[in-house]
């Protein structure tokens, strides 16, 4: 078995600092690895990017990421990226990452995602060139999650995004904002290789638990949904999500 602890729109800046670290501290204990699914700042700068450096340091197990919209508002990212690794977090973006465990060998591939919309709702590449170049922003960010999915060579396989793949759990949001939480086409990269779990957070009012097209669990862990510091999930080798 393989623990998965994640979390999501922790948010850090100076006056959060502390409030993840007392479950930190029991998290080895707990599990395996820290998947932490974007907006780790506030606003995107380099001082906020130090703040969760601090919190998500020296932790015990492996904590990767991947960056959210806030992550990039001060247009900062390389800067936040160097500082996050400064703290061993491990950033991905269209990469995967594999991690040796107890319970075997965990593959996890992350890209940030982007929105759209979702199957018979969503936007599409159509009219003015700022219409094209968002969808296909999109498109790029799908493709680049299913080719790092279908690359790795583990025994279980997590996506991790900020942005949602499926409509399940953005369940509470207002459905006037859908396109701009998620796209169906990062549900479709998910669904092309054999993905055990996949977690995401950027809906901070939506709900925890959906399910892609294919079957795949998806757990939205905004901090704001899971109301505590991390939810474990406990994955078994080449089988779906058992938490
Ligand atoms: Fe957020
Ligand atoms: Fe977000």
């Amino acid at each position: 078995m393989i623990r998965v602890a994640a979390v999501a729109d922790v948010h850090m800046d100076s006056d959060v600092l502390g409030r993840y670290r007392p479950a930190l501290e029991e998290l080895p204990d707990k599990a395996d690895v820290l998947l932490l699914g974007g907006d780790l700042t506030r606003h995107g700068s380099a001082a906020e990017a130090e703040c969760v450096a601090t919190e998500f340091r020296d932790l015990g197990v492996p904590v990767i990421a991947v960056l959210g919209n806030h992550d990039h508002h001060r247009d900062q990212v390389p800067e936040v990226v160097k500082t996050l690794e400064g703290g061993g977090i491990a950033v991905l973006e269209g990469e995967g990452t594999v991690i040796d465990t107890p319970g075997g060998r965990l593959g996890v591939a992350g890209a940030k995602g982007f929105g759209g919309g979702f199957a018979g709702r969503c936007a599409s590449a159509f009219g003015e060139p700022e219409m094209k170049a968002f969808v296909q922003t999109t498109c790029d960010a799908a493709d680049r999650l299913s080719e790092a999915l279908r690359r790795l060579e583990c025994d279980v396989l997590v996506a991790l995004t900020h942005y949602a793949p499926v409509p399940d759990t953005l369940l509470g949001e207002p459905l006037e904002i859908y396109p701009f939480l998620g796209s169906y086409l990062l549900g479709q990269a998910i669904d092309s290789a054999p993905t055990a779990l996949a977690v995401h957070g950027h809906a901070h009012m939506g709900s925890e638990r959906g399910v892609t097209p294919g079957g795949v669990k998806v757990r939205n862990v905004a901090h704001p949904v899971i109301k505590q510091a991390y939810s474990v999930f406990h994955l078994h080798a080449r089988a779906r999500a058992a938490a």
